[in-house]
């Protein structure tokens, strides 16, 4: 049976400042995930605070809100079959140096803050996260 999901990627600066975004867009692809929309942005420090407010306690938070408000993302709506679970496979571990191998953020992320790529983590969120970029 099928299961189509949607769920929101981002291309965080350090990728998008490296121009991998397209490398990142085809590697979602080949995985046989459709890109539905997407836009490049750059956000405010506010709306990063916004859209990171369940990390709001951490104290990673301002630097994460600071850094990816730092440079153009490219945001993106990805859909599939299990888009949510599999977007996270895809992406591999938050930290790059425990990612596996063939994952987004092995093959491009440079530390735990410059991790090339952001998704949603539950199917819930992908719908807020969604939402807050594309609210139309
Ligand atoms: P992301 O999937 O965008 O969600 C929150 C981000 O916080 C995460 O990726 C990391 O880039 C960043 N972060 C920084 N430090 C930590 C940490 N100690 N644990 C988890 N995430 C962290």
């Amino acid at each position: 049976m099928s299961n189509l999901e949607k769920t929101l990627s981002i291309i965080k600066p350090d990728a998008v400042e490296r121009n991998l975004d397209d490398e990142i867009k085809e590697m979602f692809k080949n995985n046989g995930f459709k890109i539905v929309n997407e836009k490049k942005i750059q956000i405010e420090k506010s709306e990063a605070e916004q859209f990171y407010k369940v990390h709001e306690t951490k104290p990673f938070y301002n630097e994460l809100c600071s850094y990816l408000s730092s440079g153009p993302i490219v945001v993106m709506i990805l859909e599939k079959d299990n888009a949510v679970l599999d977007n996270r496979k895809l992406m591999g571990a938050t930290n790059p140096k425990d990612a596996e191998i063939g994952t987004i953020r092995k093959k491009y992320g440079l530390s735990i803050d410059k991790n090339s790529v952001h998704g949603s983590d539950s199917l819930e969120n992908a719908a807020t996260e969604i939402n807050f970029f594309f609210k139309d």
